[in-house]
Order: C-alpha cells, then structure tokens, then sequence
C-alpha cells in the first residue's frame, strides 16, 4: 500500500465529473486500499477518488466509531431534513465553511465485494456522504458555504465557534440589504 499524493484546489481534476466503475478490478482494490491510508494518515473522515488524480466514482468514509466504508458508484436515494455545520476538505486544506446539509441520508453503493449496500447516516455521516460524492460530480463544499474567517476559525479551534449563529448573521444581512 501506499500513502497517494492529495490533489489541492486550483487543480482542474478537482471539478470534473468522475466515471463510473464497471469491475472491481485488483487495481481498483489497490486504490481503495491505498485512499484509506492516505485519509488516515491526513487525519481526514473522508476521500474520494478523485481528491487522488483519479476519476472514478469510488468515496472512502470513516465514521466517528471508526467503521471505514469503500462506496463505488455511490448514489443518496433518500434525503431527510436539515443541518447547518462546519464541513472543511484535504483539498482545501486550512479552510473551513458552514454548509447546508440533509440531517439524514440513505446511499445506495456496490461494496468491494460487488454487493448492493444501502446505509443510512446522520449528522457528520451525512455531511461527510454528501461531501465525498461532490467530489465525483466536480463540486466542493467552498461553492455553497459560508466561509469563516480567521477570527471563526480560532473559535472553532477553541471549540467555541457557533455554526447555527452565523448563520442567522447571514441570513439577517441578506434582509438589511
Ligand atoms: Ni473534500
């Protein structure tokens, strides 16, 4: 296995659509194998395919109770309600942004095995389901969010930062204007 260079914003392969994967090929169980110690070891809870160079529709995800899921041709068939939340990205690296996000949804994916898996999320598992598949389809959570500053970003590190009040800041300016 190997530790795979992360592509950073600026770089086009960052907004392309990937393609879907027909086999589960050893290459293809290489790469999913090498983009969980790659996530590991950049201490991330998410990456996709082509955050590596490579465009092909295939996420890692490790939820907060360390279960690692390998997603290929991933699809959301099920979205539930709404949170507002910091998301950041390895590719983005020291930035950070509210996004706007379903509380819960349900993502239909062929395992490496090949099997048809659905699994339900909510909350981080949510937002990091939607963030990887953005990245299949060229999209980055920067395109959406509300980004923070340096001031907010301090706060998040202090854990003291509020996403739900920046929010209605924002939302109260757009009424000013
Ligand atoms: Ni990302």
């Amino acid at each position: 296995m190997a530790i795979l260079n992360i592509v950073k914003i600026g770089d086009p392969v960052l907004r392309k659509t990937s393609r879907p994967i027909d086999k589960i090929t050893d290459r293809i169980r290489l790469l999913a194998a090498d983009m969980i110690e790659t996530m590991h070891e950049a201490d991330g809870a998410g990456l996709a395919a082509p955050q590596v160079g490579v465009l092909r529709r295939m996420v890692v995800i490790e939820t907060e109770d360390e279960i690692t899921y390998v997603m290929i041709n991933p699809e959301i068939i099920e979205r539930c309600g709404r949170q507002r939340n910091v998301e950041g990205c390895l590719s983005v690296p020291g930035e950070w942004g509210v996004t706007d996000r379903p509380e819960t949804v349900t993502v239909k994916y062929t395992d490496l095995d090949g099997k048809e898996q659905t699994l339900s999320g909510s909350e981080l598992l949510a937002r990091a389901i939607c963030h990887e598949l953005d990245h299949l389809d060229g999209k980055l959570f920067i395109d959406g969010a509300l980004m923070l500053d340096e001031n907010e970003i301090s706060q998040l590190r202090r854990g003291e930062f509020d996403a739900q009040a920046k929010v209605d800041a924002t939302e109260g300016d757009k009424y000013e204007q």
